[in-house]
């Protein structure tokens, strides 16, 4: 049953659409917009190979003309290169200030187009079609578009709303079950950081999702939608609440860095961040064991990692922990969890005790 989520930002609000089959509606949809009648339509060239003609030819079934920039996968994608390529597209393709930049795509789609969208003749409309699962639960949502620079991620970008989200499930069918599982990590953050109940259908049904069940796809991808537009309601732009989206990111972040963005893929590094935050909060004497356990248990069960590699150098990562964007002031941030469903903000844990901690949730010990 196709559903909407609204995200209520004013005069920057749109509406989230979540169901199967809805790539088809698109063209209609952008009509609906009142959006400029040429189209930048951003994939990469694994997705465009699935879906690319097919959204194409829904576009101009509608009467747009669709100018094609497709990219090679890949987070390397992600940068000004690639973006001014995608400039002299639209440039060259006749994009006006009315014409859509629409991203069909996972988070590296969403995140170029949503960048090029946003500095494009000082900003043209955005319609993000995401077809990962992280994509449809988090990088699609909350206006965060950037490109990478050499020497960090994400370091060049903006905040620039959509002003449409069409999360078609039915995509999700063909994405590679190590992909599927690296967004399932995000989709787990959401029970702890905000959803009790929510994490407690994860236990019970957690299977169903993995199998892609329509149904438990699409209850995912609302649940996590409504948690997301709520807490970006509240904070567009990172001031505060926001923070919380970044449970297990910190030594997430840190543990993709010191292993060259190689060897962990996005949602494994938050996993095992997840887990190691939650024992941080354990020994903090935040969280109880049991719900510290839960997490970890949870994790393990879809066959996420909760350790950091025997080899793996604690003071890189500790190092990689403070070249983090997260770091103010020179002091670590971390969100941790109270109970599962509620997190709190904290800039004063003791380095020594993160120190043990990496020490401690070593693979082996
Ligand atoms: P991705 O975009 O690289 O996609 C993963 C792979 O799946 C790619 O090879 C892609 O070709 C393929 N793929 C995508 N959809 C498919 C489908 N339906 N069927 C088959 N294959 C498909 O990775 P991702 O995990 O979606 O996104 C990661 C990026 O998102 C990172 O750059 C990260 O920084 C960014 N991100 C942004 C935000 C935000 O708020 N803007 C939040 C989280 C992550
Ligand atoms: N993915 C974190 C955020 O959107 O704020």
């Amino acid at each position: 049953m196709t559903r909407k989520v609204t995200v209520n930002l004013g005069a920057r609000s749109y509406d989230i659409i979540i169901g199967t089959g809805l790539l088809d509606t698109l063209g209609k949809r952008l009509d609906e917009l009142g959006l400029g009648r040429t189209v930048l339509l951003v994939s990469d060239e694994q997705v465009w190979a699935l879906y690319g003609e097919r959204v194409g030819g829904v576009l101009e079934a509608a009467g747009f003309k669709v100018v094609a920039a497709v990219v090679p996968p890949g987070e390397e994608q992600k940068d000004l290169a690639r973006a001014e390529e995608l400039y002299d597209l639209a440039y060259g393709g006749g994009l006006d200030r009315t014409c859509p930049v629409v991203a069909l795509g996972g988070g590296v789609v969403g995140d170029l187009a949503g960048f090029v969208a946003a500095t494009y003749m000082r900003g043209v409309p955005l319609v993000n079609v995401p077809t990962t699962l992280l994509a449809q639960v988090d990088s699609s949502i909350g206006g965060k578009v950037a490109v990478n620079h050499p020497r960090g991620k994400n370091i060049i970008g903006a905040f620039y709303q959509p002003r449409l989200v069409l999360a078609d499930v039915a995509t999700l069918t063909t994405l590679p079950q190590g992909e599927l599982l690296s967004g399932l990590a995000e989709v787990v953050k959401y029970g702890v950081i905000a959803d009790a109940s929510f994490f407690a259908w994860l236990e019970a049904c957690w299977e169903r999702v993995l199998a892609r069940d329509t149904a438990s796809l699409e209850r995912v991808v609302r649940h996590c939608s409504r948690i997301k537009a709520w807490v970006v309601e509240r904070d567009e732009t990172e001031q505060g609440l926001r923070a919380i989206l970044n449970y297990g990111h910190t030594v997430g972040h840190a543990l993709e860095a010191a292993t060259g963005y190689r060897r962990f893929s996005h949602g494994e590094a938050v996993a095992v961040g997840m887990a190691v935050a939650a024992l941080l909060a354990e020994r903090l004497g935040m969280l109880a064991a049991p719900e510290a356990e839960r997490i970890r248990d949870l994790l393990v069960r879809v066959g996420l990692p909760v350790t950091i590699p025997a080899d793996v150098d604690t003071e890189e990562l500790l190092q990689a922990l403070y070249r983090d964007k997260k770091v103010v002031g020179g002091r670590l941030t971390f969100v941790l969890p109270v109970n599962i469903g509620e997190v709190r903000v904290r800039r004063d844990v003791p380095e020594g005790l993160v120190r043990c901690l990496l020490e401690e949730a070593r693979a082996g010990d």
